[in-house]
């Protein structure tokens, strides 16, 4: 639905482009016409692009107020910007030009051309195409956010500027028609004008355009900490560290001297690999496993990973995704560590306090690295865990095969997998989206319990069925059920498509067929389960509160033109960081009016639900480490800044973060002697 709000709120921009433009040049043109019957063409073609004008600026105020009827943050930027720049101008034209025009068209003479040529007429319609570009412009390629007050002072100036400007040149042209009609320069004067016209605009495109290039370029090498002059210097609205000393992340560690509980080793190494449909991948993997090998552990346990580099170029880092670790144990290449070279080894040291369902994935160019199959499991037992008789993990992945197609599969299982459980035997299915788009699941034939989100136990889950759920890039969601007397089928929705023999088919003896569910509501959990208290909540005080709207948009980025993904109309390394102190009880707002859902990831923090477009959470606590904000939502979260470090926060789907939308939140006086771009060898997306 904001889908198609936001697509025809742009084309309601680029027909007023259009439409105002072609106005403003007809309106313009010398009062010489050839015969009267052209005049008068010229003349019922000017007040019907006049009208139709009118027309489609109703049009995109009806879009940007029904924008802003989903939430405000949607339409505030055009109610500031866009709209007044185009409206004020129509307006005008409603009552300089189209009096004018009707006369002229009624009364074809010199006396009302020369009347419709007056700065009156003209100014108003060169003002409204110079509105709806910038319009459009800052709908596609500058788009702007809260807050505007800069912004809007500074287009609307420069609006007027070009007013004053524009009724200063007609008011010459004007009185020069008006003493001389039916003189204008000569025709080569005239195409020599335009020559030059054309050549200069020529000129300043191309310089701005190679200016935009390489100034959007990333830098080879900067320090992500606030203390340094992070990224870029934009602190997004954070205070600088105060006075005294500082940490550095190298001195947040685990528990370094006393003996491991569990101890793992990881070697990434290439390694090709069959799916189950026979296809291969010629992957980057953990010990030779795709996924990699699941680590198992005990809440409380102290656990040392151990990761070894094979691979014969790239480097690697592993961050614990889900896990608050102390921040040095956080696997960032150029925040936390260096990326452990080829042949290197790093050794990774953590208790974590927690349980759930988790994992750890390549934060190297984790785009890259991530889809090529540098992830597994991490999954981290209570101390009571409730039994069940099957604990199975499924990650949803999509293989780059060798063959060049994109192969969507439930771990390797690229079609139907088949597996046993009795009737009566609980089933545990512990889903994990390690893809790069939201994946929605099914379940058919049973009724089931989601008994966590990211890991975090829902209170009082309740049964559900004829729901779909819809998990980010990222996420994950626990899933338990009574095995029935007949056989269960897990579908993904999307990929069913065309693809009827996916998913996983559960029953007594591995046989059995299931037409799956494609149930069209989806599980919402911010209405499941049952209230629990929480350390704070949407009527606490919190010490800072940071609005992110997310959009696409087009333009430069690191040398090259494309389409960025962007935090309050900034692409990283300008996207707005936050800087907090220990203690901090943060809030956050997430809007997304892009084309796109948004996994937003926070390293090292658990948030807590306020809200999701605009209801607050009735049902169990929703704790997350990953919130997908889709395409249209607004979300509020919270968390506590309780664990000092310099953490990403980026969204979970790889192709955004590399093109933009990767943010940090750092504490007050932590340095990291660590450094990413190009020349270091460290690439955090
Ligand atoms: Cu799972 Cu910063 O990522
Ligand atoms: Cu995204």
């Amino acid at each position: 639905m904001f889908e198609m709000l936001l697509n025809a709120d742009m084309q309601a921009a680029a027909l007023n482009v259009l439409i105002w433009t072609t106005a403003a040049l007809c309106a313009g043109r010398w009062p010489v016409e050839r015969s009267r019957r052209r005049g008068r063409a010229r003349a019922v073609t000017l007040l019907a692009l006049v009208g139709i004008g009118m027309l489609v600026v109703l049009m995109r105020i009806t879009t940007v107020t029904l924008m802003g009827r989903e939430s405000w943050l949607f339409a505030v930027d055009r109610v500031a910007v866009a709209l007044p720049a185009l409206a004020v101008p129509a307006a005008a034209a409603l009552v300089g030009t189209l009096p004018r025009l009707v006369a002229w068209v009624r009364r074809p003479s010199l006396e009302t051309r020369i009347a419709a040529f007056a700065p009156t007429a003209v100014v108003p319609l060169q003002t409204a195409a110079l509105g709806a570009l910038v319009g459009l412009w800052t709908a596609l390629f500058t788009v702007l956010a809260p807050p505007l007050l800069g912004p809007a002072l500074l287009i609307h100036s420069a609006v007027v500027l070009f007013a004053a400007l524009a009724w200063f040149c007609q008011t010459r042209r004007w009185l020069a028609a008006r003493s001389r009609p039916r003189r204008r320069a000569s025709r080569p004067v005239r195409a020599l004008r335009a020559v030059a016209a054309v050549t200069a605009v020529a000129v300043a495109g191309t310089a701005t355009v190679n200016l935009a290039a390489a100034s959007s370029k990333l830098p080879d090498s900067m320090s992500m900490a606030p203390a340094d002059g992070a990224a870029g210097g934009h602190h997004g609205g954070g205070e600088s560290a105060a006075a005294g000393g500082t940490t550095s992340v190298t001195a947040l560690t685990g528990p370094r001297d006393e003996r491991p509980d569990r101890r793992f080793t990881l070697v990434a190494a290439e390694k090709t690999v069959r799916l189950a449909s026979g296809r291969t991948v010629r992957a980057w993997a953990f010990d030779g496993q795709l996924p990699g090998p699941t680590l198992r552990v005990r809440q409380g346990e102290l656990v040392e990973v151990t990761v070894r580099n094979e691979l014969p170029r790239a480097n690697v880092a592993v961050h614990w995704h889900g896990v608050d670790v102390p921040n040095a144990e956080d696997g960032v290449p150029g925040v936390t560590q260096n990326a452990i070279r080829p042949g290197g080894t790093h050794v990774y040291r953590f208790r974590p306090d927690e349980s759930g369902t988790h994992w750890y994935h390549s934060h190297q160019q984790t785009s890259v690295q991530q889809m090529k199959g540098l992830f597994g499991a991490l999954i981290i037992d209570p101390p009571k865990p409730a039994p069940v008789d099957h604990d199975w993990y499924l990650a949803m992945h999509s293989w780059k095969t060798e063959d060049g197609a994109t192969v969507p599969a439930l771990g390797l299982a690229d079609r139907l997998e088949r597996r046993r459980a009795a009737p009566g035997e609980r089933v545990r299915l512990r889903l994990l989206n390690s893809d790069r788009l939201t994946h929605e699941f099914s379940l058919t034939g049973t009724s089931f319990r989601v008994t966590a989100l990211d890991g975090n136990a829902v209170r009082g889950p309740t049964p559900v069925s004829d729901r779909k759920l819809a998990i980010g890039a990222g996420g994950r969601y626990d899933v338990e059920f009574v095995m029935p007397d007949r056989p269960v089928r897990l579908t993904e929705i999307q990929d069913f498509v065309g693809a009827r023999d996916r998913g996983l088919l559960i029953s007594a003896d591995g046989r059995g067929e299931v037409t799956p569910d494609l149930p069209s509501r989806e599980f919402d959990p911010t209405t499941y389960g049952t209230p629990a208290p929480t350390p704070f909540g949407p009527g606490s005080r919190f010490t800072r509160t940071k609005t992110m709207v997310f959009d696409n948009e087009i333009g430069f980025y690191d040398g090259r033109f494309r389409v960025t993904w962007t935090v309050n109309g900034m692409a990283f390394p300008d996207a707005p960081n936050l800087t907090v102190r220990e203690g901090d009880l943060v809030r956050l707002r997430f809007a997304n009016r892009s084309h796109f859902d948004h996994p937003m990831h926070l390293h090292g923090h658990h948030v807590l639900v306020l809200s999701r477009n605009g209801r607050p959470v009735t049902g169990s606590p929703v704790w997350l480490d990953t919130v997908n904000v889709r395409v249209g939502e607004v979300w509020e979260v919270a968390f506590r800044a309780d664990n000092p470090g310099i953490w990403m926060d980026h969204c979970h789907i790889g192709d955004h973060a590399v093109l933009g939308m990767m943010m940090h939140l750092s504490y007050e006086n932590v340095t990291s002697p660590y450094r990413v771009g190009r020349a270091t060898g460290n690439r955090v997306e």
